[in-house]
């Protein structure tokens, strides 16, 4: 029988159909490998992110790698992370409303180390009714807000609501989780630090107190790509959330790297590939990667094509983008051409395709689904 997958295995990048996203197996392999050890070496543990990815296939490489599981944004990519057959999930967004609040603690039948965060005492409430009409347990987080302003409580009200867990036969106070999104794509280093300092200290005064008031609260989980070696010398900090490191996008690669320089900490294992469509028009060609297959957040993506690097894309409506040359003299690429792009931001981006082609010395490899793409419930 034909097998679609297996017709594109050994097909030349360019040999590809476009707009597609592309990834490269070695650099990828690189950056999970980079960030395991340095967690390691700060014997640390990382729960990556999969929301960044989607990809349950790129999740089983982190575990495989040493991660001690996955983190999910939504309980819908919990499911999926779950029937994939990785343990360890925990869902860092908050889970309101009786239907979600259901939705999660049927998910325990097949995850049993299953993990979530809470924030407030009514989701709380919930969670205990459906809990106790179930006869289950759900280890919790206790959110803290770091100053994001979007989810958690403030650290000075979480003592309050981490009693409220506590009281519960219910739930398990397991820890706390500080994720500081506002800081994670500070430009400057020093900036990033001192902001990133400052949001974990509140956080590990909150932890140090829970930690003596139960024995169970040993998780210290926080941070992200931009701030992941600044919180990794924060002695209370126990592990790592970061999620972009593994592809990579335009948005991270322009802030500025722990060595002061401007260069990637981790490569761009996520490529988009495109084909000129029409052109020129004057100094520039249209392409077929437009706003349905790149989304338009963060950094502007770069074209890694080595001779047309110099172009700058921009949107050009719903089908189409445009490479410009800043001046006459700057080579444009010719009609059919397929240029490789850095996307602007890794996530948002996967979820608008199926899958990611893998390859190795620029030709296919495999096929991985994005599985989680689409689970924003
Ligand atoms: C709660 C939480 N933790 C971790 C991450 C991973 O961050 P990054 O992709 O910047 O590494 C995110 C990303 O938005 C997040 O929302």
């Amino acid at each position: 029988m034909r097998d679609p997958k297996k017709e594109l295995f050994g097909k030349k990048k360019p040999e590809l159909d476009t707009p597609c996203l592309v990834v490269d197996f070695d650099l990828l392999d690189e950056n999970l490998q980079k960030m395991q050890a340095r967690v390691k070496t700060a014997g640390k543990a990382l729960r990556p992110h999969a929301k960044t990815h989607k990809c349950s296939t790129l999740a089983k490489m982190q575990v495989a790698n040493g991660a001690i599981g996955v983190c999910a944004a939504k309980v819908s990519e919990a499911e999926a992370l779950v029937d994939a057959g990785i343990s360890g999930v925990l869902v860092t967004g908050p889970v309101a409303g009786r239907e979600k609040v259901n939705r999660l603690v049927s998910l325990l039948d097949r995850a049993p180390f299953l993990m979530a965060v809470v924030d407030h005492p009514d989701t709380i409430g919930l969670l205990e009714n459906r809990l106790a009409e179930t006869n289950r347990q759900l280890d919790v987080l206790l959110d803290i807000d770091v100053g994001q302003r979007r989810t958690g409580v403030l650290p000075a009200k979480a003592a309050d609501l981490a009693e409220r867990i506590l009281s519960s036969s219910r739930l398990r106070l397991r820890g706390i989780q500080a994720y500081a999104g506002h800081i994670q794509h500070i430009p400057r280093y020093e900036d990033r630090k001192s902001a990133s300092r400052k949001a974990l200290r509140n956080a590990a005064a909150v932890f140090k107190q829970l930690q003596s008031r139960a024995e169970s609260c040993t998780i210290f989980s926080a941070s992200g790509t931009g701030t992941a070696r600044i919180d990794l010398t924060s002695a209370e900090l126990t592990e790592l959330q970061a999620g972009s490191y593994a592809l990579m996008d335009a948005e991270y690669l322009a802030i500025e790297s722990a060595d002061g320089s401007d260069a990637a900490d981790y490569h761009p294992a996520l490529t988009m590939l495109t084909t000129v469509v029409s052109g020129p028009h004057g100094r520039q060609v249209t392409v077929d990667a437009g706003l349905k297959a790149l989304y338009r957040d963060g950094g502007r993506p770069r074209v890694l094509t080595p001779e047309y690097g110099k172009l700058h894309y921009d949107w050009f409506g719903d089908e189409y983008g445009k490479l410009s040359a800043p001046n006459r003299t700057t080579l444009l690429p010719e009609l059919g051409m397929v240029i490789e792009l850095v996307v602007s931001h890794c996530d948002p981006t996967v979820n608008l395709f199926d899958r990611l082609h893998i390859t190795q010395a620029g030709k296919v490899v495999d096929i991985w689904p994005i599985d989680l793409r689409g689970r924003c419930q």
